[in-house]
């Protein structure tokens, strides 16, 4: 199967997947790694491996919706079965998702529905739940609203900072990602109302 994954930052999440893929039993492999930024480590570490990349930044076009459409049409060129935001800051279009239905999936560093946005590790801390995790799903118009494919439990210890958990979280978030994503691309999903079967 091939993936295209959009980031925005450090690229740890792309890495889990870029390792994952070195076995052909994962069935999968990463044909293009796709930003709106430059100079980002999540890039670097296509770009060593030699995948073809591309950035779009929102400034370098007229309008939100001409930066959606150049995004869209670089994704739609390398024919993903399955795209991947992993630390991708930026909402998509209706119409994005509708070029790829139910085959663009996010992952949030919080258990939705609780805690969405960019600030889900802080408002968890916050709030003082107990525990927190992170929750892969499938992209809708939403801000971390869609279906949910899968979610890992993460404790939150007394001397937690927002960095600290959000490391620990991070790491059970790698860790879904790669399983989610390889039962996935090897036996296939589909979305019925709320609920995401894999198989
Ligand atoms: C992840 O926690 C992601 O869910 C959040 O930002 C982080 C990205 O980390 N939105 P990385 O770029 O994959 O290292």
């Amino acid at each position: 199967a091939r993936l295209v994954v959009l980031v925005s930052g450090s690229g740890t999440n792309l890495q889990a997947l870029l390792d994952a893929c070195e076995d052909p039993a994962f069935g999968a492999q990463v044909v293009a790694v796709g930003a709106d930024r430059f100079d980002i480590e999540g890039l670097a570490r296509a770009e060593r491996l030699g995948i073809p990349t591309f950035v779009k930044q929102v400034s370098q076009h007229d309008s939100r919706d001409a930066w959606d459409l150049a995004l869209r049409r670089a994704v739609a060129g390398f024919e993903p079965d399955l795209v991947v935001l992993a630390g991708f800051m930026k909402l998509v279009s209706a119409d994005f998702l509708k070029a790829f239905e139910h085959r663009v999936v996010n992952t949030h560093p919080a258990l939705s529905p609780s805690f969405p946005g960019v600030r889900g590790p802080a408002d968890a801390l916050e709030y003082g739940v107990k525990v927190t995790g992170c929750t892969l799903f499938v992209v809708d118009p939403g801000v971390d609203t869609g279906q949910i494919i899968a979610q890992s439990v993460v404790d939150v210890l007394d001397d937690d900072t927002v960095e600290t958990l959000h490391e620990r979280i991070k790491i059970a978030e790698r860790a879904m990602l790669v399983d989610s994503v390889g039962r996935m691309v090897r036996e296939g999903w589909s979305v019925e109302g709320r609920r995401v079967r894999i198989g």
